[in-house]
Protein backbone atom coordinates (compact mmCIF):
# COMPACT_ATOMS: atom_id res chain seq x y z
CA UNK A 1 0.00 0.00 0.00
CA UNK A 2 0.93 3.60 -0.48
CA UNK A 3 2.63 5.55 2.19
CA UNK A 4 -0.52 7.33 2.63
CA UNK A 5 -3.01 4.53 2.95
CA UNK A 6 -0.23 3.14 5.75
CA UNK A 7 -0.70 6.30 7.61
CA UNK A 8 -4.09 6.26 7.36
CA UNK A 9 -4.38 2.74 8.60
CA UNK A 10 -1.78 3.28 11.65
CA UNK A 11 -3.99 6.55 12.44
CA UNK A 12 -7.40 4.49 12.50
CA UNK A 13 -5.58 1.30 14.74
CA UNK A 14 -4.81 4.06 17.27
CA UNK A 15 -0.96 4.09 16.38
CA UNK A 16 0.22 6.96 14.97
CA UNK A 17 1.05 9.32 17.82
CA UNK A 18 -0.01 12.87 16.49
CA UNK A 19 2.27 15.63 18.17
CA UNK A 20 0.30 19.68 17.46
CA UNK A 21 3.00 21.25 19.93
CA UNK A 22 4.85 23.25 17.70
CA UNK A 23 8.12 21.48 17.45
CA UNK A 24 11.40 22.60 16.10
CA UNK A 25 13.49 20.88 13.45
CA UNK A 26 16.27 21.54 15.10
CA UNK A 27 17.71 18.52 17.01
CA UNK A 28 13.88 18.69 19.17
CA UNK A 29 12.44 16.22 16.22
CA UNK A 30 15.17 13.83 16.20
CA UNK A 31 15.31 13.55 19.89
CA UNK A 32 11.13 13.23 20.14
CA UNK A 33 11.27 10.42 17.42
CA UNK A 34 14.02 9.27 19.29
CA UNK A 35 12.25 9.05 22.62
CA UNK A 36 9.47 7.82 21.36
CA UNK A 37 11.42 4.45 20.21
CA UNK A 38 11.07 5.17 16.52
CA UNK A 39 7.30 4.26 16.80
CA UNK A 40 5.42 6.31 14.26
CA UNK A 41 4.72 9.42 14.49
CA UNK A 42 3.07 12.76 12.75
CA UNK A 43 4.47 16.23 13.45
CA UNK A 44 1.42 18.57 12.47
CA UNK A 45 2.81 21.91 13.37
CA UNK A 46 6.74 22.23 12.59
CA UNK A 47 8.42 25.79 13.65
CA UNK A 48 10.74 26.28 10.32
CA UNK A 49 8.10 25.06 8.01
CA UNK A 50 4.34 24.74 6.47
CA UNK A 51 4.66 20.70 5.76
CA UNK A 52 4.00 18.28 8.50
CA UNK A 53 6.42 15.29 8.83
CA UNK A 54 6.19 11.58 9.42
CA UNK A 55 8.77 9.14 10.78
CA UNK A 56 9.31 5.67 12.63
CA UNK A 57 7.00 3.82 9.46
CA UNK A 58 9.82 1.74 8.33
CA UNK A 59 10.94 1.15 12.12
CA UNK A 60 10.67 -2.96 12.16
CA UNK A 61 10.54 -5.66 10.40
CA UNK A 62 6.73 -6.33 11.38
CA UNK A 63 5.74 -2.63 10.26
CA UNK A 64 7.60 -2.85 7.38
CA UNK A 65 5.49 -6.09 5.88
CA UNK A 66 2.23 -4.67 7.31
CA UNK A 67 3.00 -1.67 4.98
CA UNK A 68 3.18 -3.99 2.30
CA UNK A 69 0.32 -6.39 3.08
CA UNK A 70 2.34 -9.78 3.82
CA UNK A 71 3.57 -11.45 6.71
CA UNK A 72 6.98 -11.87 8.35
CA UNK A 73 7.79 -14.94 6.31
CA UNK A 74 6.62 -13.77 3.45
CA UNK A 75 9.06 -10.80 2.58
CA UNK A 76 12.44 -12.86 1.95
CA UNK A 77 11.18 -14.69 -0.58
CA UNK A 78 8.87 -12.04 -2.04
CA UNK A 79 12.14 -9.49 -1.94
CA UNK A 80 13.92 -12.34 -3.79
CA UNK A 81 11.10 -13.14 -6.12
CA UNK A 82 11.28 -9.28 -6.99
CA UNK A 83 15.07 -8.76 -7.18
CA UNK A 84 15.16 -12.05 -9.67
CA UNK A 85 11.95 -11.12 -11.72
CA UNK A 86 11.89 -6.97 -11.96
CA UNK A 87 8.62 -6.04 -13.80
CA UNK A 88 8.69 -2.70 -16.03
CA UNK A 89 6.73 -0.49 -14.70
CA UNK A 90 3.83 1.86 -16.66
CA UNK A 91 4.80 5.64 -16.87
CA UNK A 92 1.39 7.05 -16.81
CA UNK A 93 0.05 11.14 -17.90
CA UNK A 94 -0.45 12.64 -14.38
CA UNK A 95 1.31 12.15 -11.34
CA UNK A 96 -0.14 13.17 -7.67
CA UNK A 97 3.48 13.99 -7.00
CA UNK A 98 3.79 16.68 -9.42
CA UNK A 99 0.18 18.35 -8.17
CA UNK A 100 1.72 20.99 -7.60
CA UNK A 101 5.35 22.82 -9.29
CA UNK A 102 7.20 24.96 -7.95
CA UNK A 103 10.18 26.79 -10.57
CA UNK A 104 11.35 28.82 -7.89
CA UNK A 105 13.32 26.68 -5.68
CA UNK A 106 13.79 27.28 -2.28
CA UNK A 107 14.90 24.49 -0.03
CA UNK A 108 14.85 25.85 3.41
CA UNK A 109 11.29 25.66 2.90
CA UNK A 110 11.10 22.17 3.73
CA UNK A 111 11.35 20.55 7.57
CA UNK A 112 14.95 19.62 6.93
CA UNK A 113 16.35 18.39 10.18
CA UNK A 114 19.79 18.79 12.36
CA UNK A 115 19.77 15.55 14.01
CA UNK A 116 22.68 15.87 16.21
CA UNK A 117 24.80 18.99 17.48
CA UNK A 118 28.08 17.04 16.14
CA UNK A 119 26.43 16.88 12.28
CA UNK A 120 27.92 19.07 9.82
CA UNK A 121 24.49 21.08 8.72
CA UNK A 122 21.20 20.21 8.23
CA UNK A 123 20.46 16.98 6.24
CA UNK A 124 17.99 14.95 4.04
CA UNK A 125 18.20 11.39 5.10
CA UNK A 126 15.31 9.79 3.60
CA UNK A 127 15.87 10.86 -0.22
CA UNK A 128 15.49 8.08 -3.07
CA UNK A 129 18.03 9.57 -5.76
CA UNK A 130 17.00 8.35 -9.14
CA UNK A 131 19.56 8.44 -11.95
CA UNK A 132 19.97 6.98 -15.54
CA UNK A 133 23.16 5.58 -17.21
CA UNK A 134 23.96 8.07 -19.61
CA UNK A 135 25.12 4.55 -22.15
CA UNK A 136 22.33 2.37 -21.90
CA UNK A 137 20.13 4.77 -19.78
CA UNK A 138 18.97 2.18 -17.35
CA UNK A 139 17.69 3.38 -14.36
CA UNK A 140 19.60 3.38 -11.08
CA UNK A 141 17.92 3.93 -7.52
CA UNK A 142 19.96 4.66 -4.72
CA UNK A 143 19.63 6.56 -1.34
CA UNK A 144 22.12 9.76 -1.35
CA UNK A 145 22.05 11.96 2.05
CA UNK A 146 21.67 15.41 1.63
CA UNK A 147 23.44 18.33 3.38
CA UNK A 148 21.55 21.35 3.17
CA UNK A 149 24.29 24.68 1.51
CA UNK A 150 22.03 27.13 0.51
CA UNK A 151 18.14 27.48 -1.18
CA UNK A 152 19.04 25.44 -3.96
CA UNK A 153 21.97 23.46 -3.32
CA UNK A 154 22.83 20.06 -1.55
CA UNK A 155 26.08 17.99 -1.10
CA UNK A 156 25.33 14.61 -1.68
CA UNK A 157 27.23 11.78 -0.13
CA UNK A 158 27.96 9.63 -3.05
CA UNK A 159 29.79 6.29 -2.15
CA UNK A 160 31.91 5.03 -4.83
CA UNK A 161 31.56 2.55 -7.07
CA UNK A 162 27.90 2.36 -6.60
CA UNK A 163 25.24 2.57 -9.01
CA UNK A 164 24.95 6.37 -9.02
CA UNK A 165 28.89 7.29 -8.84
CA UNK A 166 29.59 4.82 -11.98
CA UNK A 167 27.40 6.51 -14.31
CA UNK A 168 28.24 9.63 -13.17
CA UNK A 169 31.90 8.76 -14.03
CA UNK A 170 30.58 7.85 -17.24
CA UNK A 171 28.84 10.98 -17.65
CA UNK A 172 31.87 12.70 -17.33
CA UNK A 173 31.56 14.21 -13.79
CA UNK A 174 27.57 15.60 -14.51
CA UNK A 175 24.38 14.21 -14.42
CA UNK A 176 20.82 15.30 -13.79
CA UNK A 177 19.08 13.48 -11.09
CA UNK A 178 16.00 13.24 -9.19
CA UNK A 179 15.36 12.95 -5.28
CA UNK A 180 11.75 11.39 -4.36
CA UNK A 181 10.57 12.04 -0.23
CA UNK A 182 7.80 10.15 1.17
CA UNK A 183 8.01 6.90 -0.62
CA UNK A 184 6.19 3.42 -0.84
CA UNK A 185 8.07 0.93 1.45
CA UNK A 186 8.23 -1.02 -2.03
CA UNK A 187 10.18 1.87 -3.63
CA UNK A 188 12.10 2.14 0.14
CA UNK A 189 13.59 -1.45 -0.05
CA UNK A 190 14.00 -1.35 -3.97
CA UNK A 191 16.20 2.32 -3.22
CA UNK A 192 18.68 0.35 -0.65
CA UNK A 193 18.87 -2.99 -3.30
CA UNK A 194 21.52 -3.40 -5.45
CA UNK A 195 20.46 -4.82 -8.43
CA UNK A 196 23.41 -5.99 -11.52
CA UNK A 197 23.97 -3.06 -13.42
CA UNK A 198 21.30 -2.19 -16.14
CA UNK A 199 18.73 -4.06 -14.23
CA UNK A 200 15.83 -1.50 -13.56
CA UNK A 201 15.26 -0.81 -9.50
CA UNK A 202 12.27 0.94 -10.28
CA UNK A 203 11.19 -2.67 -11.98
CA UNK A 204 12.07 -4.11 -8.67
CA UNK A 205 9.85 -1.71 -6.94
CA UNK A 206 6.91 -2.47 -8.98
CA UNK A 207 7.54 -5.77 -8.77
CA UNK A 208 7.10 -5.75 -4.95
CA UNK A 209 3.91 -3.55 -5.28
CA UNK A 210 2.80 -1.63 -8.38
CA UNK A 211 4.00 1.90 -9.11
CA UNK A 212 3.78 3.62 -11.45
CA UNK A 213 5.95 6.40 -12.60
CA UNK A 214 5.36 9.75 -14.21
CA UNK A 215 7.98 11.93 -16.07
CA UNK A 216 9.70 14.77 -14.13
CA UNK A 217 9.00 18.17 -15.71
CA UNK A 218 13.21 19.46 -16.01
CA UNK A 219 15.07 16.11 -16.46
CA UNK A 220 14.39 13.05 -18.53
CA UNK A 221 13.72 11.06 -15.75
CA UNK A 222 10.57 9.10 -14.27
CA UNK A 223 9.95 9.03 -11.04
CA UNK A 224 7.34 7.47 -8.71
CA UNK A 225 3.70 8.94 -9.32
CA UNK A 226 2.98 8.54 -5.76
CA UNK A 227 5.51 10.36 -3.71
CA UNK A 228 4.88 12.78 -1.90
CA UNK A 229 7.94 15.48 -3.18
CA UNK A 230 10.40 15.15 -6.22
CA UNK A 231 13.54 17.53 -5.88
CA UNK A 232 14.80 17.32 -9.77
CA UNK A 233 17.99 18.69 -10.70
CA UNK A 234 22.02 17.83 -11.80
CA UNK A 235 25.34 16.65 -10.01
CA UNK A 236 27.59 19.32 -10.88
CA UNK A 237 31.15 18.87 -10.97
CA UNK A 238 31.83 21.31 -8.19
CA UNK A 239 32.74 19.62 -4.95
CA UNK A 240 32.19 20.79 -1.14
CA UNK A 241 32.55 19.53 2.46
CA UNK A 242 30.10 16.99 3.04
CA UNK A 243 29.65 15.69 6.71
CA UNK A 244 30.29 14.64 9.87
CA UNK A 245 27.05 13.08 10.06
CA UNK A 246 25.73 10.07 12.21
CA UNK A 247 26.25 7.13 10.29
CA UNK A 248 24.62 3.26 10.40
CA UNK A 249 27.06 2.34 13.20
CA UNK A 250 25.90 4.83 15.50
CA UNK A 251 29.00 6.80 15.58
CA UNK A 252 30.22 10.16 13.46
CA UNK A 253 30.73 9.49 9.94
CA UNK A 254 34.02 11.52 8.70
CA UNK A 255 34.15 14.99 6.47
CA UNK A 256 34.72 14.31 2.32
CA UNK A 257 34.69 16.42 -0.54
CA UNK A 258 31.90 15.48 -2.13
CA UNK A 259 29.85 16.65 -5.66
CA UNK A 260 27.55 19.73 -5.14
CA UNK A 261 23.70 19.04 -6.43
CA UNK A 262 22.02 22.08 -8.14
CA UNK A 263 18.11 21.33 -7.73
CA UNK A 264 15.88 23.41 -10.37
CA UNK A 265 12.30 22.42 -9.95
CA UNK A 266 10.81 21.00 -6.78
CA UNK A 267 7.20 19.06 -7.17
CA UNK A 268 4.63 17.61 -4.60
CA UNK A 269 1.61 16.84 -3.84
CA UNK A 270 -1.26 19.27 -2.56
CA UNK A 271 -0.48 19.29 0.98
CA UNK A 272 2.71 17.10 1.30
CA UNK A 273 3.75 14.42 3.95
CA UNK A 274 7.65 14.97 4.56
CA UNK A 275 8.63 11.24 5.26
CA UNK A 276 11.79 11.41 7.37
CA UNK A 277 14.56 8.76 9.12
CA UNK A 278 16.92 8.78 11.65
CA UNK A 279 20.04 8.06 10.96
CA UNK A 280 21.79 5.13 12.67
CA UNK A 281 18.61 3.84 14.01
CA UNK A 282 16.02 1.28 12.72
CA UNK A 283 14.57 2.45 10.30
CA UNK A 284 18.12 3.30 8.68
CA UNK A 285 19.42 -0.09 9.74
CA UNK A 286 16.48 -2.47 8.53
CA UNK A 287 16.23 -0.52 5.19
CA UNK A 288 20.08 -0.74 4.68
CA UNK A 289 20.41 -4.83 5.96
CA UNK A 290 17.23 -6.46 4.71
CA UNK A 291 17.66 -6.23 0.92
CA UNK A 292 21.10 -8.06 1.67
CA UNK A 293 18.91 -10.79 3.24
CA UNK A 294 17.94 -12.61 -0.02
CA UNK A 295 21.10 -11.78 -1.87
CA UNK A 296 22.78 -13.71 1.15
CA UNK A 297 19.79 -16.48 0.61
CA UNK A 298 20.29 -16.62 -2.52
CA UNK A 299 24.21 -17.67 -2.46
CA UNK A 300 23.40 -20.09 0.46
CA UNK A 301 21.09 -21.96 -1.09
CA UNK A 302 23.44 -22.76 -4.23
CA UNK A 303 25.77 -24.87 -1.79
CA UNK A 304 22.98 -26.41 0.65
CA UNK A 305 19.56 -25.99 2.05
CA UNK A 306 19.25 -22.37 3.43
CA UNK A 307 16.16 -21.87 5.41
CA UNK A 308 16.56 -18.11 6.45
CA UNK A 309 18.50 -15.34 6.82
CA UNK A 310 18.93 -12.77 9.53
CA UNK A 311 21.32 -9.20 9.48
CA UNK A 312 20.82 -8.38 13.18
CA UNK A 313 20.31 -5.22 14.24
CA UNK A 314 23.56 -6.13 16.83
CA UNK A 315 25.74 -5.95 13.79
CA UNK A 316 24.73 -2.54 12.82
CA UNK A 317 22.32 -4.23 9.86
CA UNK A 318 25.01 -4.62 8.19
CA UNK A 319 27.62 -6.29 9.27
CA UNK A 320 26.29 -9.40 10.80
CA UNK A 321 23.89 -11.76 9.56
CA UNK A 322 22.96 -15.40 11.13
CA UNK A 323 22.22 -18.18 8.37
CA UNK A 324 19.77 -21.20 9.16
CA UNK A 325 20.16 -24.18 7.33
CA UNK A 326 19.18 -27.88 6.89
CA UNK A 327 22.74 -29.25 7.11
CA UNK A 328 23.20 -32.84 5.02
CA UNK A 329 26.74 -32.49 4.86
CA UNK A 330 29.68 -32.42 7.15
CA UNK A 331 31.41 -29.39 5.52
CA UNK A 332 27.76 -27.20 4.73
CA UNK A 333 28.57 -25.04 7.54
CA UNK A 334 31.56 -24.07 6.29
CA UNK A 335 29.95 -23.76 2.39
CA UNK A 336 27.35 -21.51 3.48
CA UNK A 337 29.91 -19.37 5.53
CA UNK A 338 31.98 -18.76 1.65
CA UNK A 339 28.35 -18.38 -0.05
CA UNK A 340 27.19 -15.74 2.71
CA UNK A 341 30.52 -13.37 2.24
CA UNK A 342 30.08 -13.40 -1.58
CA UNK A 343 26.52 -12.79 -1.13
CA UNK A 344 27.19 -9.76 0.80
CA UNK A 345 30.36 -8.20 0.08
CA UNK A 346 30.32 -5.62 3.49
CA UNK A 347 29.56 -8.55 5.61
CA UNK A 348 32.25 -9.14 8.44
CA UNK A 349 30.87 -11.44 10.84
CA UNK A 350 28.37 -14.60 10.06
CA UNK A 351 27.34 -17.54 11.98
CA UNK A 352 25.63 -20.72 10.42
CA UNK A 353 22.94 -22.58 12.85
CA UNK A 354 20.60 -25.37 12.36
CA UNK A 355 16.97 -25.48 12.12
CA UNK A 356 15.88 -25.93 15.97
CA UNK A 357 17.91 -22.47 16.35
CA UNK A 358 15.86 -19.16 16.33
CA UNK A 359 17.94 -16.47 14.52
CA UNK A 360 16.17 -13.53 15.68
CA UNK A 361 16.47 -14.05 19.26
CA UNK A 362 20.37 -13.51 20.11
CA UNK A 363 20.67 -15.75 22.80
CA UNK A 364 19.84 -18.80 20.85
CA UNK A 365 22.26 -17.91 18.43
CA UNK A 366 24.84 -17.62 21.26
CA UNK A 367 23.72 -20.67 22.97
CA UNK A 368 24.28 -22.22 19.62
CA UNK A 369 27.72 -20.75 19.21
CA UNK A 370 28.32 -21.54 23.20
CA UNK A 371 27.42 -25.94 22.70
CA UNK A 372 28.10 -26.37 18.89
CA UNK A 373 30.91 -24.50 18.03
CA UNK A 374 34.87 -25.07 18.53
CA UNK A 375 36.93 -22.46 17.55
CA UNK A 376 39.94 -24.34 16.16
CA UNK A 377 37.75 -26.54 14.10
CA UNK A 378 34.83 -24.91 13.23
CA UNK A 379 35.99 -20.93 12.57
CA UNK A 380 36.62 -19.71 9.32
CA UNK A 381 39.17 -16.73 9.40
CA UNK A 382 39.94 -14.48 6.48
CA UNK A 383 42.36 -11.52 6.38
CA UNK A 384 42.57 -8.23 3.95
CA UNK A 385 39.27 -8.75 2.72
CA UNK A 386 37.80 -6.14 0.78
CA UNK A 387 35.17 -4.24 3.72
CA UNK A 388 32.43 -1.46 4.62
CA UNK A 389 33.78 1.94 4.70
CA UNK A 390 31.40 2.40 7.79
CA UNK A 391 33.52 -0.26 10.06
CA UNK A 392 35.93 2.32 11.90
CA UNK A 393 37.93 -0.70 12.96
CA UNK A 394 38.56 -1.44 9.51
CA UNK A 395 41.27 -0.12 7.12
CA UNK A 396 39.77 2.94 5.70
CA UNK A 397 43.00 4.37 4.07
CA UNK A 398 41.90 7.07 1.63
CA UNK A 399 41.58 6.27 -2.24
CA UNK A 400 41.39 2.80 -1.56
CA UNK A 401 38.67 0.54 -1.55
CA UNK A 402 38.32 -0.43 2.81
CA UNK A 403 39.89 -3.83 3.63
CA UNK A 404 39.02 -5.58 6.64
CA UNK A 405 39.79 -9.24 8.39
CA UNK A 406 36.12 -11.58 8.14
CA UNK A 407 35.05 -14.56 10.42
CA UNK A 408 32.61 -17.27 10.24
CA UNK A 409 31.53 -19.66 12.77
CA UNK A 410 30.15 -22.51 11.80
CA UNK A 411 27.56 -23.19 14.86
CA UNK A 412 26.06 -26.47 13.67
CA UNK A 413 25.88 -29.56 15.29
CA UNK A 414 27.68 -32.39 13.80
CA UNK A 415 25.58 -35.04 11.42
CA UNK A 416 26.73 -38.09 13.62
CA UNK A 417 25.97 -37.14 17.22
CA UNK A 418 28.92 -37.85 19.20
CA UNK A 419 26.90 -39.31 22.22
CA UNK A 420 27.19 -35.78 24.09
CA UNK A 421 23.77 -34.62 23.24
CA UNK A 422 23.27 -31.44 21.27
CA UNK A 423 19.48 -30.91 21.75
CA UNK A 424 17.77 -28.69 24.07
CA UNK A 425 15.72 -30.54 27.00
CA UNK A 426 12.47 -29.01 27.56
CA UNK A 427 9.99 -29.63 30.09
CA UNK A 428 6.47 -30.57 29.84
CA UNK A 429 4.05 -27.89 28.20
CA UNK A 430 1.50 -27.07 30.54
CA UNK A 431 -1.77 -24.71 30.51
CA UNK A 432 -1.41 -22.22 33.54
CA UNK A 433 -4.87 -21.27 33.04
CA UNK A 434 -6.18 -24.83 34.60
CA UNK A 435 -3.94 -23.89 37.97
CA UNK A 436 -5.19 -21.83 40.95
C1 LIG B 1 18.64 5.17 4.87
C2 LIG B 1 19.78 4.92 3.95
C3 LIG B 1 20.72 5.92 3.71
C4 LIG B 1 21.77 5.71 2.82
N1 LIG B 1 22.62 6.74 2.55
C5 LIG B 1 23.51 6.60 1.54
C6 LIG B 1 24.32 7.70 1.12
O1 LIG B 1 24.25 8.79 1.70
N2 LIG B 1 25.14 7.53 0.07
C7 LIG B 1 25.23 6.34 -0.61
O2 LIG B 1 25.96 6.28 -1.60
N3 LIG B 1 24.54 5.26 -0.20
C8 LIG B 1 23.67 5.36 0.84
N4 LIG B 1 22.92 4.29 1.22
C9 LIG B 1 23.17 2.98 0.64
C10 LIG B 1 22.59 2.83 -0.73
O3 LIG B 1 21.23 3.22 -0.83
C11 LIG B 1 22.69 1.37 -1.14
O4 LIG B 1 23.99 0.97 -1.07
C12 LIG B 1 22.17 1.17 -2.52
O5 LIG B 1 21.66 -0.10 -2.58
C13 LIG B 1 23.20 1.23 -3.59
O6 LIG B 1 22.49 0.93 -4.76
P1 LIG B 1 23.23 0.77 -6.16
O7 LIG B 1 24.39 -0.13 -5.91
O8 LIG B 1 22.17 0.18 -7.01
O9 LIG B 1 23.61 2.13 -6.57
C14 LIG B 1 21.89 4.46 2.17
C15 LIG B 1 20.97 3.46 2.42
C16 LIG B 1 19.92 3.68 3.30
C17 LIG B 1 18.94 2.57 3.53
Amino acid sequence: MGLRTFIEMLDKNGELARIRTPVSTEYEMAGIINALGEAPVYFENVKESNYPVVAGLVSSKERICRSMGITKEQLLPKLLSAIQNPIPPQVVEEGACQEVVEADVDLTKLPIMRYTERDGGKYIASAVAIIKDPESGARNMCFHRLMLKDKNHFVARIVENRGTDTALKKAGGELEIAFCIGNSTATLLAAATTLPMGVDELGMANALEKSDLVKCKTVDIEVPADCEFVLEGWITKEKASEGPFLDLTGIVDRERQQPIVEINCITHRQNPIYQTILAGKNEHKFLMGMPKEPTIFAEVSKVCDCKDVYITPGGCSWLHAVVQIRKQNADDGKKAIAAAFKGHGSLKHCVIVDEDINIYDPHDVEWAIATRFQADKNAVILSNQPGSSLDPSGDLSEGKKATTAKAGLDATAPLVSTGKGFKKVDYMKVDLTKYK
